[in-house]
């Protein structure tokens, strides 16, 4: 179970630190820049939208890139304590996850605005970072694949293409959990994904980036990152300390 993909894709590996992170936290940048090298994968943090900007000034003069976690679906207006992807990108941002799982369910984030937000990121040339997943109870009534498609086809943008757009696979029952879905059912997901975009974006389709996350860590990583149509990590918890996010992006070094 390799990736054997005929288009060879750079993996992305992205942190999301969630609602954690003070301005002291940045140490965490310096010590990740320093053991970056030249990491065989693009490296993305999301901190919180209140260190974007500090983060993006401690990340420059290096290849790692600093993303939100969310935007609103307009660009300006009426929206108290709302963040525009113009915003982010104006705070140094380059991409911005969304979609996430805790804001479908914090937020009732349907498809259809989480397909509203990834259009407002790309319209801010930020890459957009689209999460999709099952729960526990829709796995084990055995829908997780028509969910999937479901929720792929119905919060991706017409406009995206594949320089501008990555899927990340986290089953809401894996996150946070130290749990992970076997290999077989990530490939199988994976699949299903890399198929539904083929169909609707030709050969593009096979040149998008699919994240998976949920309990990422340094021990599994390897046995996460290298299975077919896996093409990186979205890393929560794991995210947070410099030496477990390298820890991760060591499953790609040889
Ligand atoms: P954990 O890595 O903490 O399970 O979180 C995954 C996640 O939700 C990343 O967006």
């Amino acid at each position: 179970m390799t990736n054997k993909s005929t288009h060879p894709i750079k993996p992305l590996v992205a942190g999301n630190w969630k609602m954690n992170g003070l301005r002291a936290s940045l140490a965490e940048i310096t010590r990740l820049k320093a053991g970056l090298g030249d990491a065989a994968a693009d490296v993305l943090i999301c901190p919180p939208a209140t260190l974007v900007a500090a983060m993006a000034d401690a990340a420059a003069g290096s290849t790692l890139m600093v993303g939100g976690q969310d935007c609103h679906q307009l660009a300006a207006g009426a929206h108290t304590g709302d963040i525009s992807a113009a915003m982010l990108r104006d705070a140094g941002a380059s991409a911005v996850i969304v979609g996430h799982s805790e804001r479908r369910t914090d937020h009732g984030e349907t498809d259809l605005v989480v397909r509203s937000k990834a259009e407002a990121a790309l319209r801010a040339d930020l890459v957009a970072i689209i999460c999709v997943g099952e729960t526990a109870d829709q796995r084990k009534a055995g829908r997780t694949l028509e969910l999937i498609a479901g929720q792929l086809e119905n919060s991706m943008p017409d406009m995206a293409h594949s320089a501008t757009t990555v899927i990340a696979y986290e089953p809401v029952w894996a996150i946070g959990t130290g749990l992970t879905p076997t290999p077989a059912d990530i490939v199988e997901v994976h699949g299903l994904m890399r198929d539904r975009l083929a169909q609707r974006f030709g050969g593009d389709g096979h040149a998008f980036r699919l994240l998976y996350g949920g309990s990422v860590k340094p021990a599994n990583a390897r046995d996460l990152l290298h299975l077919a149509n896996v093409n990186g990590a979205l890393v929560g918890g794991a995210s947070l300390k410099a030496d477990d996010f390298l820890g991760i992006l060591a499953a790609y070094h040889a």
